[in-house]
This record gives C-alpha cells, structure tokens and sequence, in this order.
C-alpha cells in the first residue's frame, strides 16, 4: 500500500520523505490555506522534493474553468495528479483532462456510485472520506470495501486512495481492505510506530541495562 502525505508543509513531507514513507502527497484549498504559501510556489516545492504524484485541486466549479486550471497546474512538474471534485462538471474535466494523458484525482467520494462514475470517467485515483463519514456516524471503511469489491468486480483501474484519514486504525483497516493508497496527515503517518508493549519493553530493556554497568560504546 502506498502512503501519500495530507499536506502542504514542505518541512514535515521532508521529514517523513528522507525515511521514504512518502509516494505521494495530497493538498487542497484547505491545507493550501493552511500553509499560507502561493499554491504555484508550494506546489512546485513538493513537486521538486517527492517524485512521486502530488495532488493540486482546481477551485473553479465550471467544466472549462476546471479544465483550464487542471491545464495550468499540471504544467508546474510531471508528476501532478490535477485534484477535481465529485461533481458532473469535474467529471467532464476528468474525462478530458485523464484523455490528454494527465493524472486525475477524483475527490470528496462519498459512495460507491460516485466511484463507478470516476473509474468510468477515466480517474487515475478515487478519493472517498473516511474521517468525514464517520464523523455523521457512517462508517467510512464499509464505503472502502464497497468500492474495492465493485472495482475489483469490473477490473477497473482507478486507484483506491483512502482519504480523511483521522487515525492509525484507519490506515490498518485500508490495508486490510486492499486500498491501493492511504492519504494521511504527517502525524497519523508518525504515529504509526507507537504501541505501549514497545515503550514498556524498551523501559525495561534499558533498567537491565544500566545494571550491567556496560557500554557498547
Ligand atoms: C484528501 O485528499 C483530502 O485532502 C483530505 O484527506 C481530507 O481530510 P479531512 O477530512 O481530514 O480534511
């Protein structure tokens, strides 16, 4: 399964980049906002660190609009996944835009027939929200199963990219689905390696060591 960072901060995509947890990234208006950067500038910096796709969402509503600005953002590097939303117009920009031969990434999935409509709609990946479904008491990752039988079911290509990702069941849960692709933010990412028996056995390891009264240095 592959991690892509929820995120616009070229610090921490660093961080979690050097120990090559990052195949991807994900921004959106939101987290561009966040960030306080140009969406152009930030944009070609993540571009430049991470060779693998960045997701830059368009914000305009119209299908040309959409098309047009999809145009500008994938012309800042190779690997730019032009982020559209779930609505008819983004799905006529995704069918153009995934024809020219661009990576298209359908966002804000809410059900499994908005899923079929981006496969067929030629996206390169599908982002359906976990975390937003479970906060209005539906559970997100019956919604990750459901996608993935129906692909896997009709061999559509479309990536299952696991997003609003709120904590680190979400993310083992996707892997056990066969999400392709989980989209989380640095924290969650970092958050991963926690487990109390490893703090609790490390403190332990480490009483008996002090009382060899050694050093392996
Ligand atoms: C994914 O591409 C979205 O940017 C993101 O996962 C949304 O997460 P949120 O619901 O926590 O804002």
């Amino acid at each position: 399964m592959k991690f892509f960072v929820d995120t616009a901060e070229i610090d921490e995509i660093a961080e979690l980049n050097d120990l090559g947890m990052v195949d991807g990234v994900t921004t959106n208006p939101s987290l561009i906002m966040k960030s306080g950067r140009d969406i152009i500038e930030v944009t070609k910096e993540i571009c430049d660190l991470v060779s693998g796709p960045v997701s830059a969402e368009v914000v305009a509503t119209q299908a040309n609009e959409m098309i047009a600005e999809g145009r500008k953002l994938a012309e800042i590097a190779e690997n730019i996944a032009v982020k559209l939303p779930l609505t008819w117009n983004g799905l006529k920009a995704c069918k153009v835009l995934s024809s020219e031969g661009k990576m298209v990434n359908v966002t804000l999935c809410f059900s499994v027939n908005q899923a079929l409509l981006a496969a067929k709609a030629g996206a390169t990946f599908i982002s359906p929200f976990i975390g937003r479904l479970d906060d209005l008491n539906i559970d997100g990752m019956e919604l990750i199963a459901d996608i993935r039988q129906v692909y896997d079911n009709y061999g559509y290509e479309t990536q299952i990219l696991a997003a609003s990702i709120r904590t680190v069941n979400h993310v083992t849960q996707s892997a056990l689905i066969g999400a392709d692709v989980i989209t989380a933010p640095p924290k969650v990412i970092k958050s991963l390696v926690n487990h109390p028996l490893t703090d609790q056995g490390l403190a332990q390891f480490m009483s008996d060591w002090a009382k060899t009264g050694q050093n392996i240095l």
